[in-house]
């Protein structure tokens, strides 16, 4: 199975150009999704008048060579190990879950435009590629949704309590948990159940990529923005117009110790 290229099965019965519409359509909706939720909640006029304001309180202009390293300190750190959820089990859980998820669409697109169709050469590493992105987002995403949400972990809520926050999370799981069981019914010769598990598969994909503009997906283009002019802010001077760090020992009472704090 995990070597198994599932969208090379599938062109025997549907054209590989229907399965490759497909992909393009749900890239289409995310840049549609993101592009109205960026005009209807205003970011980009909210993220251009800070960056304003931040220049006007710079203490001193970045060159190039020193904003450039700013922003790449900020795309390894930051970024890429979402350094913003602290060293904890939520960063863990993150980062399978978003590099799984990477890997599993990587892979799809490599799979449905490089190795689908007739004449088209044999891969087994990119359906690897798939298989094993598609566990790891099951595996980030199902513990953060089950043990480490806010909702549970900190709120007491039972974990089957589904709110409008969720769909994100969601859909991503269901797209990836359906693609791992239709790819396991084919390889199976389980021909019912194997399309059973395809049709939910479009669904979740039509779910996430159609819900972008209701779910939190677009947090994974503004997060590294709202990151590098952070960055960018306390290099040079402006810290996003807060006051600067006071020069004192730190003092909050004996209070604080009373309870540990969760960092979600
Ligand atoms: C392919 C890229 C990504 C995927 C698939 C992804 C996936 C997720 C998921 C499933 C959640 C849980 C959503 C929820 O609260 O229900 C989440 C939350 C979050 N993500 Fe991402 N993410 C990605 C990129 C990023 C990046 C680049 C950053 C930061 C630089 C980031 C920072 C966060 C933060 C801070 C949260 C809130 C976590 C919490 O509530 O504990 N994500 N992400």
């Amino acid at each position: 199975m995990m070597s198994i290229n599932p969208f090379s099965i599938l062109a025997e019965t549907v054209s590989p150009l229907t399965i490759q519409i497909f992909v393009l359509a749900m890239i289409a909706l995310i840049v549609v999704g993101t592009v109205i939720q960026m005009i209807h909640h205003k970011n980009i006029t909210y993220f251009f008048n800070n960056a304003k304001k931040a220049k006007l309180a710079a203490e001193r202009e970045l060159g190039v060579v020193e904003k450039t390293s700013v922003i790449l300190k900020t795309v390894v750190h930051d970024i890429a190990t979402t350094a913003e959820l602290g060293a904890g089990k939520r960063r863990v859980a993150h980062v399978l879950g978003m590099y799984g998820t990477i890997l599993f669409w990587v892979a799809s697109v490599m799979l449905v435009f490089c190795y689908t169709g007739a004449g088209k050469t044999v891969s087994t590493i990119w359906p690897m590629i798939w298989h094993v992105g598609a566990i790891m987002t099951c595996v980030g995403g199902y513990w953060f949704w089950l043990f480490l949400r806010v909702d549970v972990l900190a709120e007491a809520h039972p974990w089957y309590r589904i709110i409008k926050a969720d769909l994100f999370v969601l859909a991503l799981l269901a797209c990836a948990t359906t693609g791992l069981a239709w790819s396991y019914f084919q390889s199976a010769e389980l021909m019912g159940l194997s399309y059973l598990f395809l049709i939910l598969f479009v669904t979740s994909n039509i779910v996430l990529f159609g819900g972008v503009y209701w779910s939190k997906f677009a947090h994974m283009f503004y997060k590294p923005g709202a990151a590098i002019q952070k960055n960018l802010a306390e290099a040079d001077g402006s810290r996003d117009n807060l006051p600067p760090l006071a020069d004192a020992p730190k003092q909050f009472g004996l209070g604080i110790k009373r309870e540990q704090p969760k960092h979600y």
